[in-house]
């Protein structure tokens, strides 16, 4: 909102402090980021809120579970989570061109070489993911990694898409969606459109690092939904998404390959 109003949010601000003061009281320390957030946008709200009746009730329950925190004081020293101006400074510079290329360099791979892949190369690669957008940046998702040699015989074989290639798999990820992200059922498919966000990114950050990808259906098939429930111990609300097969591109595999419908066909203007 531009300018931004002197009084708002006054509908909801109540149930986010109940929220805000429920997440205080059940303190996870690898939580510290997310509460630190939320702290830090709490307290910005109210530091740049006109004084309101329902606002300064809040204000006072907000205080009351950070007994030692100044409002006033909201230009703290450290970096606060609060909203802030695009910083050309951080800018990536990556070219369109060279973008467009890499976007081009991934594709489908299905023949790896008989080597490892390195876990902190995969964690780079999710880290990458990770920045990606999601519905109201919840990011119902996980990445279960199976890498082990004895486990991946079992794991390639639980989507149906992986016929004549799936020993070549290296590490074999499954997007995982958590439904208990969203309280309402016209909100399930959400999962599937921020887990593939992430993907997109995921397989783009692997191509960086030396690496290649198949993304892999996961079929709707009850049989096989309870197979790799067991297999990953998933919860009754957790879904696999899509898989995604990585390994060092074999130099000696060839790709498959795609070709992509034009522009003029896929872009369409009123
Ligand atoms: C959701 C999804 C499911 C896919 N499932 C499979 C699969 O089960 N087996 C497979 O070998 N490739 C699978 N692929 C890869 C596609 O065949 C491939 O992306 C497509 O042919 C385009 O080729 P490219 O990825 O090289 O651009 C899948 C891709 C996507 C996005």
């Amino acid at each position: 909102m531009r300018p931004r109003k002197e009084v708002f949010a006054t509908a909801f601000i109540a149930e986010t402090v109940d929220s805000y003061i429920g997440v205080i009281k059940k303190r996870d320390t690898k939580e510290n980021l997310q509460i630190k957030w939320f702290t830090d946008v709490l307290a910005e709200y109210f530091h740049v809120c006109k004084p309101h009746p329902i606002i300064n009730v809040q204000k006072e329950r907000f205080l009351k579970v950070n007994p030692d925190f100044s409002i006033a004081d909201n230009g703290r020293e450290e970096e606060v989570s609060i909203p802030y101006f695009r910083n050309k400074a951080s800018f990536s510079d990556i070219s369109y061109e060279e973008f467009y290329k890499l976007t081009k360099q991934r594709r489908s791979v299905r023949w790896f070489l008989d080597r490892s892949v390195d876990r902190e190369l995969i964690d780079k690669a999710i880290l990458a993911a990770i920045q990606a957008p999601s519905a109201c940046n919840r990011q119902p998702f996980e990445y279960h990694i199976i890498d082990d040699k004895e486990l991946l015989k079992t794991a390639v074989a639980l989507p149906m898409g992986t016929t004549g290639y799936a020993h070549s798999i290296q590490a074999f990820v499954v997007a995982v969606g958590n439904l208990d992200a969203y309280f309402d059922e016209r909100d399930r498919h959400l999962i599937y459109i921020d887990a593939s966000l992430a993907n997109m990114s995921l397989m783009l950050a692997l191509e960086t690092l030396g690496l290649a990808s198949c993304p892999i259906n996961w079929p709707d098939i009850e049989d096989r939904e309870q197979k790799m429930a067991e297999f990953l111990k998933l919860k009754p609300y957790q879904r696999p998404i899509m898989c995604i097969g990585i390994g060092y591109p074999d130099p000696d595999g060839m790709v498959a390959y795609s070709e992509k419908r034009p522009l003029e066909v896929i872009r369409k203007y009123k």
